[in-house]
C-alpha cells in the first residue's frame, strides 16, 4: 500500500478544486446518528452495499464521512497538524483531561514515546509471568457451570490490569492493600469508573448529580485522587523503584530522572486514570467475545488444542510462557485477529478536517468529519475474501490477508494504539489456560452494547465444563 502525500491533493482556502472532482455519494439524512447508533454493524453494511465505501452521513452532527477503504483510512490517520484535527466536544475533553494523548497535537508525538516504554517490548515481556499467575487464578474457579461471560472476564482482566498499570494488588480480604487509598473495597474503584465511563455518553451535558455527565465528572475528580494517594503511598514506601515493574513506575522513575520532562505529576495521574478506563474494558469486551467466537466453532477449537499442544506438551500443570511460547502460537493469533476483523470493539478514528483534500478524485470539505470505520473496512471483499466467514487462516502468512489500513482494530497512522501488543499478549495467555483446562457452550446468541466499546451483554451465559485438573 503506496499513498504518497503526493498523491493527496491539499487545497488552500479559496483554492479552486480541480474540475472532474467529485463528492462522496449519499445525501445526509436527519436519522442517520440514530441509526448508526442503534445498530452500527448494519448501517455500515447496507450503506457500503448500496454506496460503497466512502459516504457521506450526518452521524453525530455537520457532515460526517464514513470511510473504509485502505487509501481513505490511512488519509483519516496521518492528518494531524497537516489537514485534520481531533474535535471531540468540549465535554468530553474535559472528561479525557488536559494530559491525555488527544489534546494536545503538539505534544503528541513526544508524549506517546515516552509512554510507549511502560506498555510494550520488553517491559510488556517482563508483565508475562503476572499476567499468566492472574488468568490461571481466576479462571480456575470457575469450575464447571454456567457463567456470566462478560463480568468473569472483566473481574480477572481488572486483576491483570491494576497492577499492571498501577503496580497495586487490591484485596477484598486484605485491608492492608487498601491502605492510605480513598476506598475500601474493589467494587468501590470500579463503581467510579463506571460513572466515568457512562459520564462520556450522558446526554445532557450538566454538572449535576442528575446527570450521567455530572456523575461521570465527579468520578472523574475521585479518580485522579485516588491516583494521587496510589504515587503518594508507594513514594512513602520509600524504596527504589523499578522501572519495568509497571506502568506508573516506569513513569515515577522517568520523573526522578527529569523533574521537568514530560513526566509531570498530573500527567502521570491522568495517564494512570486514562490506561486502566481503556485496557480494562476493550480488554474485557475482546476476551469474552474471542471466548463466544470460539464456542461457535468446534472445529477452530480442536485445531488450537492440536496447537497448544504442540507448542506446550501434553502436560496440562503447565502455568509459565515464555515470549517464545507466545510466539509460536500462530494459529491462535490468527484467531484473535480475526475475532477483532468480525467483533471489532472499538470504532475507529473520527478527525476533522481542517483543510479541504483531494483523493483519488474525490473531495473532502474543510469542516467535514472523517471517521475510518472497522465495520466498512473489515466486510469488503476488496480486503478480505469471503468477508462473512469466520476464517481465521485468513491471518496465516500464506493467505497474507490484514495488511495494514485494511484491518484496523487498533486505528493507524500516528494515533494507533499503544496497548495492542499487550491486548494481544493478555489474550493469547487467556485462550490458552481456556483450551486446555475447559470445554465450553454458547447458550443461544448474545446481544452486544456497541457503544462506545462493543461488548457482549452482562446476563449473556455459557456452559463451561472442566477437562483436567490443574
Ligand atoms: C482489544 C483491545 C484494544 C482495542 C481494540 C483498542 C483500540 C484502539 C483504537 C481503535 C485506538 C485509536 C483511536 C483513534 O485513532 O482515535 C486506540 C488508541 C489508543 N489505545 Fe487502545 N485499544 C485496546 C487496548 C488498549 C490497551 C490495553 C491500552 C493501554 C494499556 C490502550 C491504550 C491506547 C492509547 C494510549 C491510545 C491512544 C494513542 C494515541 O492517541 O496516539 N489500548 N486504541
Amino acid at each position: 500500500m503506496n499513498l504518497q502525500t503526493t498523491d493527496l491533493l491539499l487545497l488552500a482556502d479559496e483554492e479552486t478544486v480541480p474540475g472532474k472532482t467529485k463528492i462522496p455519494p449519499r445525501k445526509p439524512k436527519w436519522y442517520d446518528t440514530f441509526n448508526y447508533i442503534a445498530n452500527p454493524d448494519r448501517f455500515c453494511h447496507e450503506n457500503l452495499k448500496k454506496y460503497g465505501p466512502i459516504f457521506k452521513t450526518s452521524v453525530f452532527d455537520g457532515t460526517t464521512v464514513f470511510v473504509g477503504s485502505a487509501r481513505t483510512n490511512k488519509m483519516a490517520f496521518n492528518g494531524d497538524n497537516k489537514y485534520t484535527e481531533i474535535v471531540l466536544p468540549a465535554t468530553t475533553m474535559e472528561m479525557f483531561g488536559e494530559y491525555s494523548l488527544f489534546q494536545r497535537p503538539d505534544l503528541h508525538t513526544q508524549r506517546k514515546t515516552a509512554l510507549a516504554s511502560g506498555l510494550t517490548g520488553a517491559t510488556l515481556a517482563g508483565y508475562i509471568p503476572h499476567i499468566n499467575n492472574i488468568i490461571y487464578q481466576g479462571i480456575k474457579t470457575w469450575g464447571s457451570k454456567k457463567i456470566q461471560l462478560y463480568p468473569a472476564v472483566e473481574k480477572i482482566s481488572f486483576n491483570i490490569l491494576t497492577p499492571l498499570l498501577l503496580g497495586i494488588s487490591l484485596k477484598d480480604s486484605d485491608p492492608t492493600t487498601f491502605e492510605g487509598l480513598p476506598i475500601s473495597s474493589k467494587a468501590e474503584l470500579k463503581a467510579l469508573y463506571k460513572n466515568y465511563f457512562d459520564g462520556f455518553y450522558g446526554l445532557l451535558k450538566w454538572k449535576s448529580p442528575l446527570t450521567a455527565y455530572g456523575r461521570g465528572i465527579k468520578a472523574r475528580a475521585k479518580l485522579i485522587d485516588f491516583m494521587g494517594k496510589v504515587i503518594k503511598v508507594r513514594l512513602e514506601k520509600g524504596r527504589s523503584i523499578n522501572p519495568t515493574q509497571d506502568f506508573l513506575s516506569m513513569m515515577l522513575v522517568s520523573q526522578q530522572k527529569k523533574p521537568d520532562g514530560i513526566f509531570s505529576d498530573i500527567l502521570i495521574k491522568n495517564q494512570c486514570l486514562l490506561q486502566l478506563w481503556a485496557s480494562h474494558y476493550e480488554i474485557s469486551g475482546f476476551v469474552s467475545s474471542l471466548i463466544y467466537q470460539l464456542g461457535k466453532y468446534p472445529q477452530i477449537l480442536q485445531r488450537l488444542r492440536q496447537e497448544q499442544e504442540q507448542i506446550l506438551g501434553e502436560n496440562n500443570n503447565i502455568s509459565q510462557f515464555s515470549p517464545e511460547h507466545l510466539k509460536q502460537m500462530i494459529f491462535l493469533e490468527a484467531t484473535l485477529k480475526e475475532t477483532l476483523r468480525t467483533l471489532p470493539p472499538s470504532p475507529t478514528a473520527s478527525r476533522q478536517l481542517t483543510k479541504s483534500v483531494v483523493l483519488d478524485g474525490i473531495l473532502y470539505k474543510k469542516g467535514w468529519t472523517l471517521i475510518a470505520e472497522p465495520r466498512i473496512a473489515h466486510i469488503m471483499p476488496e480486503h478480505f475474501e469471503q468477508p462473512e466467514k469466520f476464517k481465521p487462516e485468513r491471518f496465516l502468512p500464506e493467505f497474507n490477508e490484514g495488511q495494514m489500513y485494511k484491518f484496523i482494530p487498533f486505528g493507524g497512522g500516528v494515533h494507533s494504539c499503544l496497548g495492542a501488543q499487550m491486548a494481544m499478549v493478555i489474550s493469547k495467555v487467556f485462550a490458552s489456560h481456556l483450551l486446555r483446562m475447559f470445554e465450553w457452550k454458547i447458550i443461544g446468541e448474545p446481544k452486544f452494547v456497541q457503544f462506545p466499546i462493543k461488548k457482549i451483554t452482562d446476563d449473556y451465559q455459557i456452559e463451561i465444563q472442566r477437562k483436567t485438573k490443574n
